[in-house]
């Protein structure tokens, strides 16, 4: 049953919950369509405590019987949850109730994926599965028995018992019920150890269903990876006898930090050389770091409320962005970490769903699991290593887990751990935690007298949450360069806190060029008329020096698009360059060419007061591409041999180094030998990398009919490559012909449109495809609101996520922003449209 009026809730309105939670005993026994749950839960009346409602959560549960120290009592249940009147002193609660996994399409509770049990309760998902308070602050261990008749049968913490047809659980680390999990099915166990750095023998096992046996060693070594590095870096060991990998192929997101028992999705654990690309394996490698931090991040150290999400996923991204910069490399990390932020959060950040890093106020919180909150979350964090340095953070991160550790925590509680360890005044910075928006920050130069002058101007715009912005802490990373290209000054941090504020650097024999904002230390749109070919060409920061091609291809697009004008000769030649620059790391070359992205630039176009026309875009983007291909065509045959590895695959760093650059080359190739490179790589390949790079590039010249029936067929078993080919057909399809080929595929007797994957292979792609998604006769926008209301009353969470392809509508042209208007009103207007969507559509349509 869906709410008629969505409520709102407050961070100002928190109030703890009156009782204390001493211990939760939950057996479950199994059956698809009616599963029972019987809990036996301690309680403890708080003394003082402002509200004594003996409330507990609960949704789609049919109450059965309900005990107060054994008598049975009648409480007052609602759609929502259910009261109760309780003695006012320690008392143990009992229930019984029934689920339906079986109906459990929305993957939140307890559901099943291909007859296989598991569950998903982040955020609010178990009181789906019993009445609880089902609150992140309410903290307590469980104990968990597991009766079906299946071969595996698993909970949190440590195995307790089991036998034929049951097992038994427990976690003796208190923790909220989001982190609760429970997995039954027939399933394989990969298996490995690892002895912790106190002496622990932890037994590891990632669980996968038959098949899928020969795709669990990349995971299992990044899990040992991962457990070595937070041990060496953060001092954390992990503090149980067991931890437990599934993976599941129906999962609304990547992957869930249950304690002791993580859930992933199949596409975020399974990876071989033949299925998975190398973007693939660092993706998995990332994700497995991310899930396994969380133990102390997350999970030791947990959320207060929901609001504070970003104290655990910021944090937690953060250090899983130092895993893989300490594993592969820091630049190559750090570049594509900005052209995800700049390509998800910028927008969000700009436009009407644009909220702070802690919100104030939400409606659906799974609506709250952005770009914002995750990536500006963990910038936040980088911003405050960098004005503290190093080692004052790592004395307050250790202040942090000594000090918390087994609490509920908030924003004021991480601050004042640095504050505390640093004795730095943090009244200002905490305006990033509470101001949306994106803030400007534009530059000017004077030199005289051998002193060199730089002036600063901070300027954020208002925003749906933040009317009035003032201005924050913006770390600015400058150093100098004298004109032979040699270091003038090296980096250092100018701390910018006034609206304008100038530094001048004295001494001076001539005037200097400035590298601004070197490594993006602050998450900000910075104006600078830079001399870009020059930075290019010496900038000693490898972040800047990749922006100046950035900037310059910028420059270069919108010149094409709103002049007509050619391709920047400079860039041209700076990037021609670059690309056979053997000194230069292979990856770190490929990103060069990692042109802004299409929405990007029609972001860009309207900041400057342009209305952007995807078609224009696309092709200025393709323009350059090709005029780049012509300059480099001698080249590039020698360049593509180069970059080929003859060592057996692996998926580390300098290997799918030289395959990006490599595949960089193809695409450049491929413009002018019509695709018989692309052709005969196909043939060859024995990995995906360079299977799909090939296939790509013979689908753009007209030649990938052949080789997408071979993929096909040779394919149709494999779920994960699947999603590939449904996703690179929409993602390569003209501008045009992008809906029709997305709209063919969904009539596919593959397209399974209720698992989150398939959908977001085909559907994802086509909102992801800028100029297809955005063509002139709205078929992008028909066929996604079609699908989004197909969806909603299945999977609301995922149908939710999707509607944000709209979010940037009012950027474009009078008869595009009615169109979708209309498609959004369609959405709307959808009888019994879930709280998820309605949140969305509504938020997005009040710009
Ligand atoms: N805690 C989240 C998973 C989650 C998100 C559960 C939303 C419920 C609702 C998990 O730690 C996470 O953040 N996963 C990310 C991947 C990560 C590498 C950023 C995901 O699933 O996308
Ligand atoms: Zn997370």
């Amino acid at each position: 049953m869906r709410d008629a009026a969505p409520q709102t809730i407050f961070l100002k309105d928190y109030t703890p919950f009156g009782f204390q939670v001493q211990d939760v005993h939950l057996t479950f026994d199994l059956a698809p369509n009616a599963t029972h749950v019987t809990a036996r839960i301690r309680f403890a009346p708080i003394k003082g405590a402002a509200d004594k409602t003996f409330f507990l959560h609960g949704e789609n549960v049919t109450l059965i019987s309900a005990k107060i120290d054994g008598e049975v009592v009648t409480p007052k249940v609602t759609p929502e949850g259910l009261t109760c009147d309780v003695p006012d002193m320690p008392f143990t609660w009992e229930t019984e109730v029934k689920i339906d996994p079986a109906a459990n399409t929305a993957l939140e509770g307890l559901y099943l994926s291909n007859s296989m049990y598991c569950t998903q309760c982040e955020a609010e998902g178990f009181r789906k599965i019993t009445y609880y308070p089902d609150r992140p602050d309410v903290m307590s261990t469980f104990t968990v028995r597991i009766n079906g008749p299946h071969g595996t049968l698993l909970s949190n913490g440590n195995p307790v018992a089991s036998g034929d047809g049951w097992a038994e659980w427990h976690d003796p680390w208190p923790k909220p019920a989001y982190l609760f999990a429970l997995v039954a099915g027939e399933l394989i166990a990969h298996r490995d150890t690892f002895t912790t750095s106190e002496g622990r023998k932890v037994d590891l096992a990632l669980y996968v269903r038959g098949g899928d046996e020969g795709k669990c060693a990349f995971g299992m070594q990044a899990l040992k990876d991962s457990m070595k590095w937070d041990e060496d870096v953060y001092g954390r060991a992990y503090d149980l006898d067991v931890f437990n990998i599934v993976a599941v192929d129906d999962f609304n997101m990547g992957a869930m930090e249950n304690k002791g028992l993580n859930i992933f999705n199949a596409s975020a654990v399974l990876a071989s050389p033949e299925t998975s690309t190398d973007m693939n394996f660092e993706r998995i490698e990332a994700i497995i770091a991310h899930e396994y931090f969380h133990n102390w991040t997350g999970n030791r150290i947990t959320c207060r409320d929901w609001f504070q999400l970003c104290l655990k996923e910021g944090l937690t991204v953060f250090r899983d962005s130092q895993f893989t910069a300490d594993m592969r490399s820091e630049p190559v990390k750090r570049i594509s970490d900005v052209i995800d932020l700049r390509g998800r959060q910028f927008p969000e950040d700009q436009g009407p769903l644009a909220h702070p890093v802690r919100p104030e106020s939400f409606q659906e919180i799974n609506n709250f699991y952005t770009a914002t909150i995750y990536e500006k979350g963990a910038e936040v964090i980088r911003m405050l290593k960098t004005l503290v340095g190093d080692a004052a953070y790592s004395k307050a991160l250790d202040l942090y887990f000594d000090r918390h550790d087994g609490q509920a925590c908030t924003i004021e509680d991480w601050l004042a751990v640095f504050q505390d360890a640093t004795g730095r005044d943090l009244t200002q910075f905490k305006r990033w935690y509470s101001q949306a928006g994106t803030p400007r920050v534009a530059v000017s130069e004077a030199f005289e007298n051998g002193t060199y002058t730089l002036s600063f101007e901070q300027d954020t715009p208002p925003s749906a949450t933040t009317a009035d912005p003032q201005p924050q802490v913006i770390p600015v990373a400058v150093g100098l360069l004298a004109v032979d290209g040699s270091e003038a000054l090296p980096t250092q941090i100018l701390e910018l806190t006034e609206a304008r504020q100038s530094f001048t650097f004295p001494g001076l024999a001539a005037k200097p060029v400035p590298s601004i904002l070197r490594g993006f230390s602050a998450p900000v749109v910075l104006d600078h008329a830079a001399d870009h070919a020059f930075l290019l060409a010496h900038d000693t920061d490898p972040f800047n020096r990749w922006e100046a091609a950035n900037k310059l291809a910028r420059a270069s697009l919108l010149g094409t698009i709103t002049k007509g004008s050619a391709p920047d000769p400079a860039w041209l030649a700076g990037i021609a360059q670059l690309l056979n620059d053997d000194t230069l790391d292979p990856a770190y070359r490929s990103l060069m060419l990692d042109l802004p992205g299409q929405s990007e630039l029609a972001a860009q176009l309207h900041r400057d007061g342009h209305t952007p026309d995807p078609d224009a875009i696309w092709n200025a983007v393709h323009g350059l591409i090709q005029a780049l291909s012509d300059t480099m065509a001698d080249t590039l045959p020698a360049l593509y041999a180069a970059n080929q590895v003859s060592d057996a695959y692996a998926p580390d760093a300098a290997q799918s180094g030289m395959r990006a650059l490599g595949s960089t080359v193809l695409n450049l190739l491929t413009r002018q030998d019509g695709g018989d490179q692309a052709q005969a790589q196909y043939g060859n390949a024995d990995n995906m990398t360079l299977q799909l790079g090939a296939l790509a590039n013979l689908i753009r010249v007209g030649r990938g009919d052949a080789a997408l029936a071979q993929f096909e067929a040779h394919w149709k078993d494999d779920r994960l490559v699947m999603d590939k080919w449904f996703g690179l057909q929409v993602g390569t399809a003209k501008p045009d012909d992008a809906a029709d080929t997305a709209k063919a595929l969904t009539g596919h007797a593959a397209f399974n449109w209720k698992n989150p994957n398939r959908f977001r292979a085909t559907l994802g792609a086509l909102a992801g495809h800028h100029a297809g998604f955005h063509a002139k006769d709205g078929s992008g926008y028909t066929l996604l609101a079609d699908w989004l209301i197909k969806l909603d009353p299945v999977n609301p969470q995922t149908t939710a996520r999707m509607c944000s392809a709209f979010q940037t509508w009012r950027r474009y042209d009078a008869i595009r922003q009615s169109m979708i208007s209309k498609e959004l009103d369609r959405i709307a207007a959808t009888p019994d449209l879930s709280r998820d969507t309605t949140e969305m559509i509504t938020r997005i349509r009040e710009a």
